[in-house]
């Protein structure tokens, strides 16, 4: 998601120069990739297979009117949830490429939810009075028409918000302290937290399982229940956050990786390099890839690859000495989970969904059938509803996204379509859908099943932040530095990753004393630009060595 590229940029605004970057493939960017089923960018055509939004507060003070920096809040942005760092080197890499058309980032709105809330809302197999799916806010006010058993509590999304909120407010005060807080709680699921923290005593015993299952049904994905409470939290401190607006990129969100290579293409990344081996030599590291016998010497390795990634390869010594550190990162680098997710794109003679009584434009539609998101794109807006379009038919996580696994692309597609003419059975789907050029190959990605990820992003179990990351990145001791969204707070986003790359900088420039590097960097204007709303250097001691 973009860390090597953003460790390399910080080294380069350093004055570190003598580094590389190994990208496994023929293109930067990682899990920030779009699909493009046309060659002319303007036909609009495109998927995004990963990253596809991006989360942008409003600032108390500025009301988001301003853009990266704002003077009224002297650059820092007040209740900014940790994702402005983003934006700020958004902005960033528009400056350095001004006169590089091709590399410019246009942002524009991604609609989360559709202006008319009439995304479609379809669980139980029930629909409203008129025999019409109900879309989300009708379920809202009509709760005994979602079909729910007695023993489901009627305001179970108000509880579900509310137990993960309650830690938002310290998140919003003071980061450092906020993370401190909430892990206290990092050794329960949130099946567990509900369980056995939260629900008792606020709704009868008797109604706890079955509350909790209907939680897990429209607010989360099937089996997520099981993974750690402080995911869920971190998940709905962006997801839920107030007064906070979405954005994307004009053109697919692949033109941010691709905006740095200007800057870095020709003096550091080096194509191909598909790495299967780390070896100690001496107080170095030897790195190998595919295609290279001998591999190349480094002093420092930054390890930025997804951990599933890392399991196949062959380890150095020092991680199988038999400290406890080693035994942990072995632990670690085996453990430490991943999520599953598919995404499945349909393309459409026109984008019947805008047309209509109901009409949505951007926003999704939520089912408990397979497909169970769909998210209507916010990039058409303005163009004729008569064009083509590229709908992201469904969108899923954990067990969800791991049934479709075993069929082909093109058995998904047909239960895909399926799925969308139950949701839209006032439109002809037979007639309006259109299979994607095969010239151009596949519609969907299921990320488990990418060689270069081994899973879509990191959503760790109960205490595994506590017992296995930060004892991880504990270790100063070491030339290999992991970093990558999982090794972040922020999993599944970019700016995790980006977070993610200023703590490996910092401890390689500590580490081979160039700490007046780090200096330099942080106030260089470059740096200050970059860096001024950067959550993580608030709170770098949660993994400090004690
Ligand atoms: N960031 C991704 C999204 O926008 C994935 C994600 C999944 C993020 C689960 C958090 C939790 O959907």
């Amino acid at each position: 998601m973009s860390t090597g590229l953003f460790a390399g940029l910080l080294f380069d605004l350093a004055g570190l120069k003598n580094f590389e970057i190994l990208e496994c493939s023929n293109r930067v960017g990682g899990r920030v990739l779009t699909k493009y089923f046309s060659d002319v960018k303007e036909d609009k055509l495109y998927g995004e297979y990963g990253a596809m939004r991006l989360p942008k507060s409003k600032c108390d003070n500025c009301h988001g009117q301003s853009g990266s920096t704002c003077d009224n809040c002297h650059g820092h942005h007040r209740n900014s949830h940790g994702h402005q760092m983003v934006f700020d080197t958004i902005c960033y890499l528009n400056k350095i490429n001004k006169y590089a058309e091709d590399y410019r980032i246009d942002l524009i709105n991604f609609i989360f939810t559709d202006a008319e809330e009439n995304g479609r809302y379809f669980y139980n197999n029930k629909r409203d009075e008129s025999c019409n799916i109900m879309t989300q806010k009708y379920a809202d006010e009509n709760f005994d028409a979602l079909g729910f058993p007695q023993t489901v509590s009627k305001d179970y999304r108000k509880l579900y918000e509310d137990a993960l909120s309650q830690f938002f407010d310290e998140l919003d005060k003071d980061i450092r302290f906020g993370i401190k807080k909430l892990m206290e709680y990092d050794g329960y699921s949130v099946y567990s937290y509900l369980k056995e923290i939260y629900l008792p005593g606020k709704i009868p015993k008797e109604d706890i399982e079955e509350t909790i299952a209907a939680m897990e049904m429209t607010e989360s994905a099937t089996g997520l229940f099981r993974l750690a409470f402080t995911e869920a939290v971190m998940d709905g401190y962006t997801f839920l956050h107030k007064n906070q607006e979405w954005k994307t990129i004009k053109y697919g969100m692949q033109r941010f990786p691709d905006a740095f290579k200007p800057t870095l293409e020709e003096k550091y990344i080096k194509y191909n390099r598909k790495v299967f081996k780390l070896k100690n030599e001496g107080n170095k590291v030897r790195v190998y890839w595919e295609g290279d016998d001998n591999g190349q010497i480094y002093d420092e390795v930054i390890v930025t690859c997804p951990l599933g990634v890392v399991r196949q390869w062959e380890l150095p010594d020092e991680l199988d000495k038999c400290s406890e550190k080693d035994y942990i990162k072995r632990r670690a680098i085996r453990e430490l989970n991943y999520d599953n997710s598919a995404k499945i794109f349909l393309k459409f003679k026109s984008r019947f969904w805008e047309r209509g009584e109901r009409s949505i434009v951007g926003g999704n539609s939520s089912t408990d059938l397979p497909i169970r998101t769909v998210i209507y794109p916010s990039y058409y807006v303005g163009d004729s509803t008569d064009k083509q379009a590229i709908l992201l038919g469904s969108y899923t996580w954990a067990n969800d996204a791991a049934k479709y696994a075993p069929y082909s692309q093109k058995e998904n597609v047909k239960l895909c379509l399926k799925n969308l003419k139950t949701l839209h059975p006032e439109a002809n789907l037979d007639e309006e859908w259109c299979d994607v050029d095969p010239e151009h190959g596949d519609s969907s990605i299921y990320w488990p099943n990418e060689p270069t990820t081994v899973g879509a992003f990191a959503l760790f179990g109960p205490s595994q932040y506590t017992n296995l990351l930060y004892k991880m990145l504990k270790d100063s001791n070491s030339n290999i530095h992991w970093a990558g969204e999982h090794t972040d707070i922020h999993h599944a986003w970019i700016i995790g990753a980006l977070n993610s790359a200023v703590r490996v900088v910092k401890e390689v420039l500590y580490r081979t004393n160039n700490v007046n590097l780090w200096n330099n960097l942080l106030n260089s204007d470059a740096g200050k630009e970059l860096l001024c709303n950067c959550e993580w250097l608030k709170c770098d001691d949660i993994v400090k060595e004690k």
